[in-house]
């Protein structure tokens, strides 16, 4: 089959690799109809991400039809149309049993690298790193889905795939940053990025009943983009973002802020986020958590500071000072999508939200290589995009 491969920094291939066969009998495979590039993916395509190898099959944000379905999966049948969360879930260990899927202890077959790193394991994902399973992803012809009577969930409506497709991921964790802010009539959130996480957020934050919503980034069509969702912007090139929210806030502050931006902020953006560079590029560090400074900074007395921006390491001057003396609530997480399914699935069959208002871009799968580069480096008016094998 066809599927895009990483080969190193900024080398993404689309070759033909062996087909995926059923080696559980929980598993199923699917045959791909639509996949999406991730924020995510960009950062194994900057070369942030350790213990990934030549050759690795990316993607994370899959669907497709069920072609062949294991022994003992009672859940799936050939030709369900079925969602595929990013997480690899067994469904009844500990974490799964308490809906943390993202912690499953199970599925991370190389989980003593983890441990070493991190202290403990959380679970196995889709075309990421080594260290994190290795599981061939789904920017491909065919998948296999491990655990595939847990994780997928079937479409047996007439969404469209580009209506349901980002239930795989960004959804979900745009709506989870947005729900970690334990929203009251009237709040004020703060929101970092415009990506596809940050406009789900946006939503998802209206959605839970945010009296408003500003939005920080630079790129004009993604500010605009959150303009239109009713967000107030600040571009944060051009304005001080503090200050802003400072007037936007009477001077106390926003009452919760959303990291949605993570380890490869923007360099230029203030003196920090660039020493943040020097140290990453010197092996002096390993991340560039300039947004969760200013997000800590930005929040008022007792309020929550959410991360769904995605950190690999050891975070340099994070003001924990500020955070303890004024009562901040940290709220973070690789978001455990299978347990967010049925009630955001609800939300889009009711039309409260059609999450393909993000997509920007369609292109065959051949073409995902070129895409990768036009979506990190933000050209072409690119927010989103999805490819059809
Ligand atoms: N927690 C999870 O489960 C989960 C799931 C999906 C994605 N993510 C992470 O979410 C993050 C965003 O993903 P995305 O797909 O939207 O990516 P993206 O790269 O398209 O979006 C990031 C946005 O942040 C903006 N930005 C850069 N520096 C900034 C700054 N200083 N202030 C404000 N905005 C700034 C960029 O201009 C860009 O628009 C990534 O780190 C990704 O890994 C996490
Ligand atoms: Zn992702
Ligand atoms: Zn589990």
């Amino acid at each position: 089959m066809k599927a895009l491969t990483w080969h190193g920094k900024s080398d993404i291939r689309c070759e033909t690799v062996p087909d995926p066969r059923i080696e559980h009998p929980r598993d199923a495979i699917i045959k791909v109809t639509a996949c999406a590039i991730c924020g995510s993916d960009l950062h194994i395509f900057d070369g942030m991400i350790p213990d990934m190898k030549s050759g690795d099959v990316l993607g994370h944000e899959t669907m497709g039809e069920v072609v062949e379905v294991g022994a003992e999966n009672s859940k799936l049948k050939v030709g369900d149309r079925v969602v595929v969360p990013f997480t690899v879930s067994c469904g009844e260990c500990f974490f799964c049993r308490r809906g943390h899927f993202s912690g499953c202890e199970r599925t991370n077959p190389d989980r003593a690298k983890a441990e070493k790193l991190w202290g403990h394991s959380p679970a196995g994902l889709f075309g990421y790193s080594h260290l994190l399973g290795g599981y061939a992803g789904g920017q491909a012809e065919y998948m296999r889905v491990p655990f595939a009577d847990v994780g997928p969930i079937k479409i047996e409506n007439g969404l469209s795939d580009e209506q349901v497709l980002f239930l795989s991921d960004i959804f979900p964790t745009g709506y989870m940053a947005a729900e970690f802010c334990n929203i009251q009539p009237e709040d004020t959130i703060a929101i970092w990025g415009c990506g596809p996480v940050g406009q789900m957020a946006i939503r998802s934050a209206f959605l839970l009943g945010a009296g408003r919503v500003i939005a920080v980034d630079t790129v004009p069509e993604r500010l605009a983009l959150a303009m239109a969702a009713g967000a107030v912007t600040i571009d944060f090139m051009q304005e001080d973002v503090y200050e802003r929210i400072q007037e936007l806030t009477h001077g106390r502050g926003a009452d919760a802020c959303i990291d949605a931006v993570g380890t490869e902020a923007e360099t230029m953006a203030s003196a920090d986020s660039m020493l943040d560079r020097v140290k990453v590029a010197t092996f002096l560090g390993t991340d560039r958590p300039h947004v969760l400074r200013q997000a800590i900074h930005c929040c008022r007395n007792f309020g929550t500071v959410s991360i769904v921006g995605v950190y690999g390491g050891f975070l340099d001057n994070i003001p924990m000072g500020s955070a303890i003396n004024r009562g901040l609530t940290f709220r973070m997480a690789q978001t455990p999508v299978q347990h967010y399914l049925p009630r955001l699935l609800d939300r889009i069959e009711k039309g409260e939200i059609d999450p393909s208002f993000v997509i920007t871009h369609r292109a065959r799968l051949e073409e995902g290589p070129e895409l990768y580069k036009t979506f990190r480096d933000k050209q072409d008016g690119c927010i989103k995009v999805v490819l059809t094998p």
